[in-house]
C-alpha cells in the first residue's frame, strides 16, 4: 500500500480514523452467511467497539441487534435505527436513570450482574407499572487466553453472578412481580482466537442447563456474549475474522433445549478490520541508539498499545511510495528500526518499538491498522487535545 495511491485526496488532517464501509459490508455478509438457516441465533453487536454514527446505521440496517453496556449506548443505537426489541443491555453499574431508559424503550432485556442491582430493577419496574425482562450473567469460571485486562469469566472478577448462586437468584426473580426471568448470560473475555475457550464456555453452559433441568427451570434465552479476535499481525491476509469456526463451535457444543435462542455479542470482530488510524511524521529524532519516529497521533487516538501493550501493524504509506517508484536499489536492506511514538507526556505513549520502516521523514503519512474496534471509542482529551478526526467512506485507502 503506498501514499501514491491513496484514493481520497480530500483527507482530514491527522490524526484521524478512515473507516472502509465496504469492508465492514463484507465483514456483516460473512456473519450472514454463517448464521444462515440458525433461526435462533441472534447477533448483537457490542456498540462499546466503535460507535461511530455511519457505522452503526450500516450494522443496524443489516439486520443486527445491538449490545449496550450504558444508557448513552441505548440511546445512540436507537438512533442509529436499531430496534429497541433488539438490544440487549449489559453492566455491573446501571444508574437508575439507565434502567429507567431501557424499561421506558422496552428494549429486549437487562443482563443483570448482581442480587443487589436485580432488586432495584424491581423497585424501579414496579413505580414503572412494568416487568422488566432480566437474563442474568453468570460468571462461567472459564479462563481465556487473552490479556488480564480483557478477561472477563475467570471467578475473581467483578463481572456477573457465581455459578453456585444461579439457581437462588433464578427463584428470587421468579419471586418479584416487577420482572421476568428471560436466560442468561456469558462473556469470558475479548480477543479470543481459540476455539477451545468457546468450546470450555459451551460445556460450562451443558453443565449448568443440566442443573436448571433437575429444577424444572425453563430458559428461554442463552447469551454467550462476545470476543472472537481478529488477526493484529496480518490484518491484509485476514481482514475477515474466523467466523465459520467461531459459529461451528457454538452449533456442535452447545447442547440447546427445544426453542431456546441463542444471542451473540460480537464487537471487535465486527468493526476490527474497518478502521485505520491515519498519522502523519513530525519528526525524525535521532537518540543515542534508536531513532524515534514521532507522529501527530498519540495514545489519546488509540490507547490499545499503551494500555495493553496491544500490537497495531503500522505501514509507512510514503516510504512504500518511494520504495514502489524505484528510489531505493534494495528496498529490503534499506528498512530500518524505529519507536513510533506520539507526542504526549507519558513514556508509555508508544505505538511499536525496534519497528522496521522504509527509511522515514517529516510529513510521510503512516496507517496505523486493524484500529476500528476500541479506538474511537476509548479516545480522550488528555494533554487538552482533540478528539481525532473521522472518514468515513466506501472503498480501501489504497
Ligand atoms: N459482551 C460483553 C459483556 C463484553 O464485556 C464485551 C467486551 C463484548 C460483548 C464485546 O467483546 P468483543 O467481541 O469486542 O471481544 N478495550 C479492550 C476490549 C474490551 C472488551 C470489553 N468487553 C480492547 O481494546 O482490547
Amino acid at each position: 500500500m503506498c501514499a501514491d495511491k491513496v484514493k481520497d485526496k480530500n483527507l482530514p488532517q491527522t490524526p484521524f480514523y478512515y473507516y472502509d464501509t465496504s469492508l465492514l459490508a463484507r465483514t456483516l455478509e460473512a456473519i450472514q452467511a454463517e448464521t444462515v438457516g440458525h433461526d435462533n441465533y441472534h447477533v448483537h453487536y457490542a456498540i462499546k467497539a466503535n460507535a461511530h454514527p455511519a457505522i452503526l446505521r450500516q450494522i443496524a440496517a443489516a439486520g443486527f441487534g445491538a449490545d449496550c453496556v450504558s444508557g448513552g449506548e441505548i440511546k445512540a443505537a436507537m438512533a442509529a435505527g436499531f430496534k429497541p426489541e433488539d438490544i440487549v443491555f449489559a453492566g455491573v453499574g446501571k444508574a437508575d436513570w439507565e434502567i429507567r431508559l431501557a424499561l421506558e424503550a422496552g428494549i429486549a432485556m437487562l443482563n443483570v450482574e448482581s442480587i443487589e442491582e436485580l432488586e432495584v430493577i424491581n423497585e424501579i419496574a414496579t413505580s414503572l407499572q412494568t416487568r422488566a425482562r432480566v437474563s442474568f450473567r453468570i460468571n462461567p469460571d472459564v479462563g481465556a487466553h487473552t490479556h488480564a485486562h480483557i478477561t472477563t469469566g475467570s471467578a475473581e472478577n467483578k463481572f456477573g453472578i457465581s455459578k453456585e448462586d444461579m439457581i437462588s437468584v433464578i427463584r428470587k426473580a421468579e419471586a418479584m412481580t416487577g420482572v421476568e426471568f428471560m436466560g442468561l448470560h456469558f462473556h469470558i473475555g475479548s480477543q479470543l482466537l481459540l476455539m477451545d475457550d468457546f468450546e470450555a464456555l459451551c460445556q460450562r453452559i451443558n453443565e449448568l442447563q443440566q442443573q436448571l433441568d433437575a429444577e424444572a427451570i425453563t430458559v428461554p434465552n442463552i447469551n454467550v456474549g462476545g470476543g472472537l479476535g481478529i488477526d493484529y499481525h496480518q490484518p491484509a491476509v485476514h481482514p475477515i475474522p474466523d467466523f465459520k469456526s467461531y459459529f461451528q463451535t457454538f452449533a456442535q457444543r452447545l447442547n440447546l433445549r427445544p426453542g431456546q435462542r441463542v444471542h451473540f455479542e460480537l464487537g471487535r470482530s465486527v468493526v476490527g478490520q474497518m478502521g485505520s488510524l491515519l498519522t502523519h511524521v513530525l519528526y525524525v529524532k535521532k537518540g543515542t541508539e534508536k531513532k524515534f519516529v514521532i507522529v501527530d497521533a498519540g495514545f489519546t487516538d488509540l490507547i490499545r498499545p499503551a494500555l495493553y501493550g496491544a500490537y497495531h501493524e503500522v505501514v509507512n504509506l510514503s516510504g512504500e511510495s518511494r520504495i514502489a517508484r524505484g528510489e531505493f536499489s534494495d528496498c529490503e536492506s534499506e528498512r530500518e528500526r524505529y519507536d513510533v511514538v506520539g507526542p504526549i507526556c507519558e513514556s508509555s505513549d508508544i505505538f511499536q518499538k525496534d519497528y522496521l520502516l522504509p527509511p522515514t521523514r517529516r510529513g510521510d503519512l503512516l496507517e496505523i491498522r486493524s484500529a476500528g474496534a476500541y479506538g474511537e471509542t476509548m479516545a480522550s482529551c488528555y494533554n487538552c487535545r482533540p478528539l481525532p478526526n473521522v472518514y468515513v467512506t466506501d472503498h480501501p485507502l489504497s
